[in-house]
């Protein structure tokens, strides 16, 4: 298969939502990762449910949403100043250490975000990293307004580069993303770093890692 695009999940993927634990610590003392964890899910759980309700509201509102509801659990403080300084913590969210020099080495090829994120979330993100010149395009499940792992949003990337989804390459980290982009039709990269076993969904990536570092050689 000659690949004609390779698509990439944003966050988990490319961005490293562990590394929000420390800065969330001076919100909350002592209570970094144990926020960061429940409030992961529940966006993701968020996002899911809106989708199903079809009562779609932009990134940004999941994620302020899913962050009241994870404080509720965890009996933390979350007025409208830890909302605003939470949605410009995350606009910093760091990158892997290898995402820079792995987009390098594809510039040969179309590199393109597919994300649930807004649009300005994203487009801060990839800017604040430095990465601006390293993505060629940016897709958000705001056009479609539903989120992965509806196949709507997938469909995207086949609409926009007229590549038949087959020479895709998708990317991410996310096991029930890598499934949705299997059962879409892509060809799948399920980037596991934690070594998590695949989920039960009736499909099965093509290609698993360890590292976003072993791509380029298997492309
Ligand atoms: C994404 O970037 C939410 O990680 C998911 O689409």
């Amino acid at each position: 298969m000659e690949v004609g695009a390779v698509v990439f999940d944003a966050y988990g993927t490319l961005f490293d939502i562990d590394a929000l634990a420390p800065q969330c610590e001076s919100l909350w003392p002592g209570k970094g990762k144990a926020f960061v964890d429940l409030w992961r899910a529940k966006q993701l759980q968020y996002s899911w449910l809106r989708s199903l309700m079809a009562s779609y509201v932009d990134f940004d509102v999941i994620t302020a949403e899913a962050m009241v509801g994870a404080c509720k659990v965890l009996d933390l403080p979350c007025d409208v100043s830890h909302i605003r300084s939470f949605l410009k913590i995350i606009r910093t969210l760091q990158a892997f250490p290898e995402v820079p020099a792995l987009l390098k080495a594809l510039g040969g090829r179309k590199r393109v975000i597919l994300s649930n994120g807004s649009p300005a979330m994203l487009e801060a993100t990839v800017g604040n990293n430095g990465l601006s010149g390293e993505i060629d395009l940016i897709l958000s499940a705001d056009t479609v307004q539903v989120y992965k792992p509806d196949p709507r949003v997938y469909q995207l990337v086949v609409d926009k580069l007229a590549i038949e989804k087959e020479r895709i390459a998708f990317v991410s980290s996310n096991g029930w993303d890598a499934c949705g982009a299997k059962r879409f039709g892509f060809w799948v990269s399920w980037v596991n770093r934690m070594r998590s076993p695949l989920d039960e969904l009736g499909v099965v990536p093509d290609q698993i890692l360890s590292s976003l570092a072993e791509l380029p050689g298997y492309l």
